[in-house]
C-alpha cells in the first residue's frame, strides 16, 4: 500500500476545525482543478464552481446549515454545482458530481490541506444560489469547508469489506 492515491484514500478525514493560516487563492483553484479531471459521462464535465474567501459571503453561507461554525472557522469554501444545462442523465451527471467532490477532497489530503464535504446545508440550496447570485439551472451539490487542519487525531471508523460484498463468483 505504498501508492499516494491508496495512502490518500486512507488518510483522508474529514476535517472539521481549521487554523487562522489562509488557503491561497491559487491552492483552492488548484483542487477545483482536481474535481473537474473526475470522469463524468461523455465527458460532459457538468460541475460549476464558486470559491469564497470572504468573510462576509461566508458568515451568510455559514447562516444556510446547522454547521455554520464549520464555515466560520475555514478561511474558505468552495460550492459545487451540477449545471442543470449541462446534463444529460440524471443519475450518471449526480455520480459525476459525487466523483468530482471526491477528487478534490483528495487533493486537499495531498496539498496537506483538510477539508469536509457539507451536505446539510442543500437544505437551503435556494437560498445559497441568492447569495451568490446564482440563478436555479445550478443545482448545489456540496460545499465543502477548506483550511489548514488544527486537529490532532483524525479518526474514522469503517464496517468490514465482508458486509458489503453480497457475493463473490
Ligand atoms: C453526502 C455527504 C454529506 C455530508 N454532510 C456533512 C455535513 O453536513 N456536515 C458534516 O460535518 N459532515 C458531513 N459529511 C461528512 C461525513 O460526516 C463524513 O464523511 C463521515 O462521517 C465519514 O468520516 P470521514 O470523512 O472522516 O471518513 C458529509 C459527507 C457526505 C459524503
Amino acid at each position: 500500500m505504498t501508492s499516494p492515491i491508496i495512502k490518500a484514500i486512507y488518510k483522508r478525514r474529514s476535517i472539521r476545525e481549521y487554523t487562522d493560516d489562509e488557503v491561497t487563492l491559487e491552492q483552492l483553484r488548484e483542487i477545483v482543478r482536481a474535481g473537474t479531471w473526475a470522469p463524468s459521462g461523455l465527458n460532459n464535465q457538468p460541475w460549476k464552481f464558486v470559491i469564497v474567501r470572504d468573510p462576509a459571503v461566508r458568515e451568510q453561507l455559514a447562516q444556510q446549515t446547522h454547521y455554520s461554525h464549520i464555515i466560520q472557522a475555514a478561511p474558505a469554501v468552495i460550492a459545487v454545482f451540477l449545471d442543470k444545462g449541462a446534463m444529460y442523465d440524471e443519475v450518471k451527471d449526480h455520480q459525476s458530481a459525487g466523483a468530482c467532490i471526491q477528487n478534490m477532497l483528495l487533493a486537499v489530503e495531498a496539498m496537506g490541506l483538510g477539508a469536509v464535504w457539507l451536505g446539510q446545508i442543500l437544505k437551503n440550496k435556494d437560498k445559497v444560489n441568492k447569495i451568490l447570485s446564482l440563478g436555479s439551472e445550478y443545482d448545489l451539490m456540496a460545499v465543502l469547508a477548506i483550511g489548514h487542519p488544527s486537529q490532532k487525531e483524525r479518526e474514522s471508523t469503517r464496517r468490514d469489506i465482508d458486509e458489503f460484498i453480497l457475493s463473490t463468483f
